[in-house]
């Protein structure tokens, strides 16, 4: 049987394991506690389903399950009030009750989309996330956020619903194409910038191992990932505070996203070019030096992102980051660093001095 590591996100009654590692889509033993009842529901889409849903159906299965699938048109695009209409409708469609488990199989948009259904339907049924990219592994399943995208803001629609379990099996990362891969590694780099000097300093003795796939890498990637995560979310589970560091880069990265139409960038591409941004603030502010700077920067391309982000002009941006949930009474609520590992909250920072920095990080 495969090893698996586990931690867990401290949330008193709604405390849940993420349970890391191998195979363990197969674990009927780690997967199977979280479930009652006889029927589950998974989640997914095109891509993934033909992959990995036997896989799971299977284990269900032999745990005495039913399952009904709902298998999801791909992409970033469809993370949308149509298509979580459409896990309604096999919800409704397959009299699924308010104890049904929700299973979401797949990356951040299956997991956000499937988490925002699962709170919604008959008021909330059991959510359990499968996070099948890196992304989803070191981020998105894990905290509790769920959403959809609205043609002016992303994320805008959603509600905190914690799942009951997060399953990440690393195997699923071999079939992963190149550039999601890289992606993910975004949010990993972040962990390190906020919070983590020596996550950071591993990355950039690893990175090499990291983009070759080497298990005991990317399982060592997922669960410091995880670890930094689970600790922001058990302080700060509904972002009063804390958690809004996990952030870094993603005002600036929401905005090229929204501005470039959904699916153009990935997610973890607009972060990479959205956290330089965020540097250069930093460092125009006398919080980073330029060598850190240029320590970031070196990292970001090594594992495969975009430094430089798309030239939407400056005024595009703080228009486009306007709608960001970090606005507080008007006041855009920036991440920063003071250093690498030492993310920073400030509200403070000039709207002339964000856009010369944005000015300065625009191809
Ligand atoms: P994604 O869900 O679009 O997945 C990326 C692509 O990989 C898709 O085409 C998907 O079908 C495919 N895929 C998934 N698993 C695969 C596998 N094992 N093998 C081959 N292909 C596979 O993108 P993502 O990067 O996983 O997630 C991005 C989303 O996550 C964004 O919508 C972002 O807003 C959200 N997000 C949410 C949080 C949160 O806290 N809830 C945090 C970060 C990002
Ligand atoms: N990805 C940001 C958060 O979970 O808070």
């Amino acid at each position: 049987m495969p090893e698996q590591q586990t931690l867990t996100v401290a949330l008193g009654e709604r405390a849940y394991p993420i349970h890391i590692g191998a195979g363990l889509i197969e674990r009927g033993d780690l997967l199977l506690p979280a479930l009652k009842g006889r029927r589950a529901v998974v989640v997914t889409n095109v891509t993934v389903a033909p992959l990995y849903l036997e896989r799971l159906r299977s284990t269900l299965e032999k745990g005495g399950f039913s399952v009904l699938p709902i298998v999801l048109p791909d992409g970033e695009e469809y993370k949308t009030w149509e298509t979580l209409n459409q896990i309604f409708d096999g919800l409704l469609g397959g009299h699924c009750e308010r104890s049904t488990p929700l299973i979401a199989l797949g990356g951040g948009v299956i997991g956000d989309m499937g988490g925002f259904a699962a709170a919604c339907y008959q008021r909330g049924m059991p959510f359990i996330q499968v996070p099948t990219t890196l992304l989803a592994q070191v981020d998105s399943s894990v905290g509790g956020k769920t959403a959809i995208n609205h043609p002016l803001g992303k994320n805008m629609i959603g509600a905190f619903y914690q799942p009951r379990l997060v399953l990440a099996d690393i195997a699923t990362l071999d079939t992963l194409p190149a550039r999601e891969l890289s992606a993910g590694l975004a949010e990993v780099i972040k962990y390190g910038l906020i919070r983590d000097p020596e996550l950071f300093a591993w990355l950039e003795a690893n990175m090499q191992r990291l983009l070759a796939r080497e298990r005991d890498a990317l399982a060592h990637a997922v669960l410091r990932s995880c670890a930094n995560k689970a600790e922001v979310v058990a302080d700060d589970e509904k972002e009063a505070g804390g958690r809004a560091l996990l952030n870094l880069g993603h005002t600036f990265g929401h905005a090229i996203e929204t501005g470039l139409g959904y699916g153009a960038w990935l997610h973890g591409e607009a972060v990479a070019a959205g956290t330089l941004i965020a540097a250069e603030l930093s460092q125009r502010l006398g919080w980073l030096s330029k060598s850190d700077v240029e320590r970031i920067e070196r990292l970001f391309s090594y594992a495969g992102l975009p430094v430089r982000a798309p030239r939407l002009g400056a005024e595009r941006y703080l228009e486009l980051m306007r709608h960001d949930k970090k606005v507080e009474d008007g006041r855009l609520k920036l991440i920063l660093m003071r250093g690498i590992g030492e993310g920073v909250i400030d509200d403070g920072v000039p709207a002339d001095l964000i856009a010369a920095a944005i000015e300065t990080r625009c191809t």
